[in-house]
């Protein structure tokens, strides 16, 4: 199969009290599953089979809608389970923060402008901050979309469908959002995406 779920790189119970155990079982085990089975079904016969998730996104965008969403979704959630870990958040390490202060205006704004990013994004999506012709930029997007189709390099991305917060913050999504930038991210694992994207 060429999209396969792999498992939390943490236990189910690590992201307490900011992402419940109950929250990350349905997140994972039922709606990142969802994508990973349908998108092998709808990969059937169309040539893509084998191909990197990256190269199935791009090459599904606007060409085949279902495909691209389910494609889309399991890229984004590869990398959400790795963008938080326990005892995340804090100061982002020294490169980036610099790269922050020089792209975004400082990290206290960039903080706030990528929490607005997911506050406005109507109905599901993604906000993001993501490397776009050698910048920073805060972008969001909706549903299984990612900066990946538009000639951006993700780095952070959170998830803004209700399935990812609705359990444990119920319409709450600033609160939400404050909790991942503040108490989740996985810094090490943005300046390492970072490093890649900046090659
Ligand atoms: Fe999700």
């Amino acid at each position: 199969m060429t999209f396969t779920l792999p498992e939390l790189p943490y236990a189910y119970d690590a992201l307490g009290p900011y992402m419940s155990k109950e929250t990350l079982e349905f997140h994972h085990d039922k709606h990142h599953k969802a994508y990973v089975d349908t998108g092998n079904k709808l990969l059937e016969g169309t040539g893509l089979e084998g191909k990197t998730v990256e190269e199935i996104v791009t090459a599904s965008y606007g060409t085949n809608q279902p495909l691209f969403n389910n494609a889309g979704q399991h890229f984004n959630h590869l990398h959400f389970w790795n963008w938080m870990k326990p005892n995340g958040g804090g100061a982002a390490p020294a490169a980036l923060a610099a790269k922050i202060d020089e792209d975004l205006g400082g990290f206290d704004k960039f903080k706030a402008d990528f929490i607005q990013a997911g506050v406005s994004q109507f109905g599901s999506g993604w906000a993001w901050l993501a490397v776009k012709d050698g910048k920073l930029a805060i972008l969001k997007t909706p549903n299984g979309e990612n900066p990946l189709v538009h000639g951006a390099k993700p780095i952070l991305g959170v998830d803004v469908w209700e399935h990812s917060y609705y359990i444990d913050y119920r319409n709450r999504r600033p609160d939400y959002l404050k909790a991942f930038i503040e108490n989740l991210v996985n810094w090490e694992y943005v300046e390492k995406l970072y490093g890649e994207a900046s090659k």
